[in-house]
């Protein structure tokens, strides 16, 4: 690492370490009128579900009324969910296995959820890691950008294609990351098959940035149709995933990580309240649209929203014959 390198690492934690750990969370809910959530008779997608934000917002949204679908890889995780409902006397989640690392497993997944005809009015494309290792997938992906990026473009463009995504208010929730702020938009940088190139917090950085141009492309794509996309980081909380792929980082910043209820509270406030926002690239953070390029020069990049959705489809449909989606 050089100097500039290490620069930019330390004005990043200066700038965003109480804003992004739960002593931000503690100052802004001081502030923050109080809010009634009900989602009854709305039906739920929740990704990457068993654990972390993503169990948060499953179990909240349920509480509330919803009728839930828990999507995440392994099915011990996903029961251990379930079980954690009951015991809180929370009905109304369902859970079903996908592995979102693989496009064939995705497209099954979506392809079933189409099938059984039952509508989906949020769809929380929470599911995202950073991983530290190198793992290509059977189907020749670098894992992580499968996992942050390409599946859920799969499954947010299916539901919409198939008329699935809908009810009276449809909405999707993106969940990127801080790391994004850190890197432009850039598509030769999303899927680096090559280990020896590889770098899983710049990846993980390049994964987020994409998300949240994504959701800008979908609001002008969509929105006309009444589909409602917000884009929202959750701050530093202390889950599995960071746990996991951040045990350093962890360890000096514990005792005042956020818990995950409330990284996982922008997303349940923004289905209830439904805010309008500006028609541009924006991110949510504690229930304020925030600026998506905190450094200028993140907005210098040859990419497009377009070119970013060509490459995702070319990428998509050059395995799409093999994978059977
Ligand atoms: N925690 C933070 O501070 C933080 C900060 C910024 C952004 N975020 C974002 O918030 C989201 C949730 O993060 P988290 O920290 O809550 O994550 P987490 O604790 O690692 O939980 C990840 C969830 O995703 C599932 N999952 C992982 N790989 C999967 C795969 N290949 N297929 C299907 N499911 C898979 C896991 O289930 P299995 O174990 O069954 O695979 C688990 O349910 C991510 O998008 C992350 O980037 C988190």
């Amino acid at each position: 690492m050089n100097l500039q390198q290490l620069k930019k690492i330390a004005a990043f934690y200066t700038r965003f370490t109480l804003s992004f750990t739960q002593v931000g969370y503690r100052a802004r809910q001081l502030t923050w009128p109080a809010y009634k959530a009900d989602f009854s008779g709305q039906n739920w997608v929740v990704t990457g579900a068993s654990a972390g934000l993503g169990k948060h917002i499953a179990l909240a949204a349920a509480k509330a009324g919803a009728r839930v679908t828990a999507v995440a890889r392994r099915s011990a995780k996903l029961d251990g969910l379930v079980r954690e409902a009951a015991a809180l006397g929370i009905t109304g989640i369902e859970t079903s296995e996908c592995d979102f690392s693989l496009q064939a497993d995705a497209a099954r997944w979506v392809r079933e959820r189409i099938a059984s005809g039952q509508r989906v009015d949020v769809l929380v494309n929470n599911v995202g890691v950073l991983n530290d290792d190198h793992l290509l997938t059977a189907e020749g992906r670098e894992a992580s950008y499968v996992i942050n990026l390409l599946s859920h473009y799969l499954i947010t463009e299916e539901l919409i294609r198939a008329g699935t995504l809908g009810g009276p208010k449809p909405l999707v929730i993106n969940m990127t990351s801080g790391g994004g702020y850190n890197v432009p938009l850039s598509t030769g940088m999303l899927n680096t098959t090559n280990p020896a190139k590889f770098n899983g917090t710049a990846a993980y950085a390049f994964h987020k940035r994409a998300q949240m141009v994504l959701n800008q492309y979908w609001r002008d794509t969509y929105g006309s149709r009444g589909i409602g996309f917000y884009v929202m980081h959750p701050g530093w909380a202390d889950t599995d995933g960071v746990k996991r792929s951040m045990p350093r980082f962890r360890k000096i910043l514990q005792l005042i990580l956020r818990d995950a209820e409330s990284g996982a509270d922008t997303a349940l406030w923004l289905a209830a309240t439904r805010p309008s926002q500006p028609e541009q690239e924006l991110v949510w953070f504690d229930r304020k649209v925030r600026t998506a390029h905190v450094y200028p020069r993140t907005q210098a990049t040859k990419d497009t929203p377009q070119s970013l959705v060509a490459f995702l489809e070319r990428d998509l449909t050059s395995l799409s014959g093999a994978a059977g989606s």
